[in-house]
């Protein structure tokens, strides 16, 4: 079947991998990707879809309602899957009144455009929000969220994804707008901005900088690799039920520590260093503010319902991690060399 679809937030790093499965996978549809191209987006995520023919990119943002109006308008969008946001937890704590507009404010513009421009009919219509687990806030050392568990987000960043996630739900319920929303852990792989904890330590060994470890390193996370959460976006999308949430995890829990060790473990080999030799890089610093302690997925709703399930394990998922950052080095290069050393030094240097 032939379809628009507008992918919001595809210059980033889960969004370039939804929209490469999307534009490979599916030749049927025409695939937008409206992305502001903020700091953290990047088109040289997306070089090998430029020629594509079912590939548009658009430059604009998602708080633009008259822009965001005009492509809707335009495009006749079937479909929207909505990435967009501002996603960096410590970015929330410095500068929050940003993720305040672009994930709320923006997620309810964008919702308006596709209740205006469908209202006569929904049918065959789909608001796919993508969302996270931080919503439900931190947990002690059992337990796992679940689509029922309370919302309690815990930082800027994360309440602003609630409040999106509320409203997404509030047209549902109120306009009967198609919806459906889905929760996910941690992410991994490629193409992610060297912000994030991964990325930035593998860019911290290889040029032999400290590896800063927020507090006792003891935070645990359950990291997905991106490839399998793009694979459950397209389940999701296409037999996702109206109105309903999944979560989505890797079943891969890690201390921060044990993470960095593995990760020191790996790059030791690749680098042809001794073992042991990039441990020495572990610097502990001043903990994050109000630092969620644990998040771990129950995905098992997604798996009985949808059929889904990660499909690497995170020793080859790691690998390949380290080989792509090792291999694509002007893609760093590139990043590194413009404000992010400026971020950098403001983020870390009084820790
Ligand atoms: P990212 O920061 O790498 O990319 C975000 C993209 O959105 C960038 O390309 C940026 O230019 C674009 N963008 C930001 N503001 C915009 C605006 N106002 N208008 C248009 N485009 C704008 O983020 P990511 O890590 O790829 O996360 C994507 C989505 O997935 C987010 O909604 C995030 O909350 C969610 N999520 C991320 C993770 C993770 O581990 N990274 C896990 C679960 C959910
Ligand atoms: O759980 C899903 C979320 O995962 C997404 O919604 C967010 O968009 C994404 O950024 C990520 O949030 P985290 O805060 O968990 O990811 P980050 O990579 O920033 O940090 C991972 C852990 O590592 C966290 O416990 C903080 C710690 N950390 C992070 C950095 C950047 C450090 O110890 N040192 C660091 O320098």
């Amino acid at each position: 079947m032939k379809k628009n679809i507008l992918i919001t937030g595809g210059a980033g790093f889960i969004g370039s991998h939804v929209v490469r499965l999307f534009v490979n996978k599916y030749p049927q549809y025409n695939i937008f990707n409206l992305d502001a191209l903020t700091y953290a987006g990047n088109l040289e995520n997306l070089t090998d879809m430029s020629d594509k023919e079912n590939y548009t990119f658009l430059k604009g943002d998602i708080t633009n309602i008259d822009f965001v109006n005009s492509i809707f308008a335009k495009f006749n969008f079937d479909g929207v899957i909505h990435l967009a946001a501002e996603s960096h937890v410590d970015r929330s704590i410095t500068n929050p009144m940003e993720f305040i507009n672009t994930n709320i404010v923006g997620t309810v513009v964008l919702l308006n455009a596709a209740k205006e421009n469908w209202k006569n009919d929904f049918s065959n219509k789909l608001f796919y929000h993508i969302s996270t687990d931080e919503v439900y806030g931190s947990l002690g050392e059992t337990g796992f969220f679940k689509e029922t568990t309370n919302y309690d987000p815990q930082s800027p960043y994360s309440a602003s994804k609630a409040s999106s996630d509320h409203l997404v739900r509030a047209y549902n319920n109120t306009y009967k707008l198609p919806i459906v929303i889905s929760n996910c852990s941690n992410n991994y792989g490629s193409h992610q901005f060297p912000e994030k904890l991964i990325p930035l330590s593998i860019n911290n060994i290889k040029n032999n900088k400290p590896i800063p470890i927020y507090g006792k390193g003891d935070n645990i996370r359950d990291w997905l690799f991106v490839e399998d959460h793009a694979n459950a976006i397209d389940v999701i999308f296409h037999k996702g039920k109206n109105g309903e949430t999944y979560n989505i995890g890797g079943i891969n829990e890690w201390t921060n520590l044990d993470l960095i060790h593995k990760l020191c473990e790996v790059m030791d080999k690749k680098l042809g260093r001794e073992p042991e030799t990039s441990k020495k890089l572990i610097t502990f610093v001043t903990d994050r503010a109000g630092h969620d302690k644990r998040y771990a997925i129950d995905a098992s709703k997604l798996t009985k319902e949808l059929g889904w399930k990660p499909s690497l394990q995170f020793e080859e998922g790691i690998e390949k991690t380290v080989d792509w950052y090792l291999n694509n080095e002007d893609w760093v290069k590139n990043i590194v060399s413009g404000d992010y050393a400026k971020y950098y030094e403001s983020m870390y240097k009084n820790r």
